[in-house]
């Protein structure tokens, strides 16, 4: 019963990995799948070919389970390794595309192969991605955000939705969501890493990686309040059929009934799926679970957006 549903797409369980963690490789994608505890996959934000992503040091956990950073750069194996990949897979679970295009014009190509080909999942359009030099994060961009969004919903007919950054202004929030509010998206995946933190060694004084000078994207606990405040402004603001993937700052059951709460409907986990690997998502049911049934709930259905103000 901890279900949910997207369009057609239902989805047995709530859990899945958020974007770039876990899912670059066949081999990863397939451990993500395998899970019993995961409702779905997502593919390592694919561009039209490889690449092999920014120069090492570029991932870091910090101390006492914070967060972490990173700037990965984009590495993934290709548009068309990834097309390959939910081609032959065989499975009841949907899969989610990510796509992450250096420009408009990489996400457009990307999206027509996507509407010609069979896949018959969903696709996550990442306008997000804070780590590749010279490349702003279409997000934060809202002329382009709809320029982008105009052109592919003129020919894109499948399941679509986006993954956003994170928003830190009221404003903000009622401009990307009256924009949203123009297409027929899926869904909103909220929120992507809070772009360019930067961490320092003490013990060195030296940034924890090498690429932008040390400056990446922060994930993990302490970006919860900010994903929190993402998805419930977003879920407040947006038309009821486009529904909210909850990401970031989930460590806990509790964090993932936090973002129900607030009114995600699919919970994604990021950096800690990276810190504790497959057996989190078993983890995560199992402490949510604890918590519907002590308070007495039966189904997300009596949780999802009841947050309670005061
Ligand atoms: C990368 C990071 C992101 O946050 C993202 O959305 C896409 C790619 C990366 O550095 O690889």
């Amino acid at each position: 019963q901890l279900t949910a549903d997207i369009q057609n797409y239902h989805f047995n369980h709530i859990l899945l990995n958020a974007a770039g963690v876990m899912c670059q490789t066949s081999t990863e994608l397939d451990a993500v799948l395998a899970s019993e505890y995961t409702g779905a996959v997502v593919t390592k934000s694919a561009t039209p070919l490889v690449r092999p992503g920014n120069p090492a040091p570029r991932y870091y956990e910090l101390n006492n389970g914070l967060g972490t950073i990173n700037s990965m750069g984009l590495p993934n194996e290709g548009f068309d390794y990834y097309m390959n990949y939910v081609s032959a897979k065989e499975t009841y679970k949907p899969i989610f595309f990510s796509i992450a295009g250096l420009s408009k014009q990489e996400n457009i190509t990307m999206l027509h192969q996507l509407q010609d080909a069979d896949f018959d999942g969903l696709i996550e359009l990442n306008l997000s991605c804070p780590n590749v030099p010279g490349k702003p994060q279409t997000g934060y961009d809202f002329e382009a955000t709809e320029q982008i969004l105009t052109e592919a919903f003129a020919f894109f007919k499948k399941p679509l939705g986006v993954k956003l950054p994170p928003y830190f202004d009221i404003v903000h929030f009622d401009d990307i969501a009256a924009i949203l509010n123009k297409f027929p998206l899926a869904f909103v995946n909220t929120i992507n890493s809070i772009g360019n933190g930067l961490v320092i060694d003490q013990t060195t004084d030296t940034v924890v990686i090498k690429p932008k000078a040390g400056f990446g994207g922060i994930g993990g606990t302490l970006v919860k309040a900010t994903a929190l405040a993402n998805v419930r402004a977003l879920r407040d603001r947006l038309n009821t059929n486009i529904k909210i993937i909850g990401t970031g700052g989930v460590t806990t059951g509790r964090d993932v009934y936090d973002h129900i709460l607030c009114g995600a409907d699919l919970v994604e986990v990021g950096s800690q799926l990276a810190i504790e690997g497959i057996t989190v998502f078993e983890r995560l049911e199992k402490e949510l679970t604890e918590i519907l049934t002590k308070k007495g709930y039966h189904s997300l259905d009596d949780v999802r957006g009841q947050l309670k103000i005061i």
